[in-house]
């Protein structure tokens, strides 16, 4: 009681002095002049007057730190579920050939084929299909796609066609190729970007004629990735 006292005392004093003047950004509140009620209780008991003043402000304060709560919840709510969809549109894959250790090679074929590489690095997302050879893109976006393709020849002198086919949805996009009677063996990359929609598939074609070949050092891979998504 002595202290509420004491303490009204003081909060007279700071009104007198003119000092009283807590106006928080959650509020438009003028310096001067009041409500008319604080007005009147401080005209007639100036004791009550600083206590009612001072009720009024811790009110007023009270209310804007449950607002900017308000507010800061709201943002970290928004701010995990961008988070969340970031995290959902997770999608990497990368893949080989083969996990054999012996040294095969696949083709030549007479028709264009449909390359399933059957060694996974990486699957997140579960986009790409050994059975199929496919990957389906799950998330709109903008993708890196990368592609090596290997052959070797057998001996000196024989024909080498170490070529394929980056295909999105049946149509090339763009294609190692490297075909020659001079080495024995060669290799081709092709690294792009491009923006895939949510369905699109992507594989790698053999077209005819065309052969690869691997063991387990993976030399024909097929990577893609989403840097990030557009939906
Ligand atoms: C604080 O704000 C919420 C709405 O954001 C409201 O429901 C609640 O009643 C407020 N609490 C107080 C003490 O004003
Ligand atoms: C948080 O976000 C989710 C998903 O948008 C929504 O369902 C939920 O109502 C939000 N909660 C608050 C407190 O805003
Ligand atoms: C794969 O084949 C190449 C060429 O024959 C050979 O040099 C390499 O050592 C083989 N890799 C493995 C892991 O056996």
């Amino acid at each position: 009681m002595q202290a509420t006292v004491l303490l009204c005392l003081l909060e007279v004093a700071l009104v007198q002095a003119g000092d009283y003047s807590w106006t928080g950004p959650g509020e438009n509140v003028k310096k001067s002049g009041g409500d008319p009620t604080t007005k009147n209780a401080c005209l007639t008991d100036p004791m009550s007057c600083g206590c009612c003043l001072m009720q009024q402000q811790v009110h007023r304060m009270k209310m804007f730190f449950n607002r900017s709560l308000g507010e800061m919840e709201k943002e970290l709510n928004n701010t995990r579920n961008i988070l969340n969809h970031v995290r959902a549109s997770r999608s990497a894959f990368s893949v080989s050939l083969t996990s054999d250790k012996k040294f095969t090679c696949i083709g030549p074929f007479r028709d264009d084929k449909i390359i399933q590489y059957k060694h996974v690095f990486i699957n997140l997302g579960e986009g790409y299909s050994t059975d199929t050879g496919f990957f389906t893109v799950p998330r709109s976006g903008v993708y890196s796609l990368a592609l090596t393709v290997y052959s070797d020849a057998g001996a000196p002198g024989n024909t080498l066609a170490a070529c394929a086919g980056l295909l999105v949805n049946g149509q090339l996009v763009a294609g190692p190729r490297e075909k020659n009677m001079q080495d024995q063996e060669d290799s081709a990359t092709i690294v792009v970007a491009l923006h895939l929609m949510a369905g699109d598939k992507v594989a790698v074609n053999l077209p005819i004629g065309c052969f690869l070949c691997d063991n387990s050092s993976h030399y024909n891979t097929f990577t893609g990735f989403l840097l990030y998504s557009t939906d």
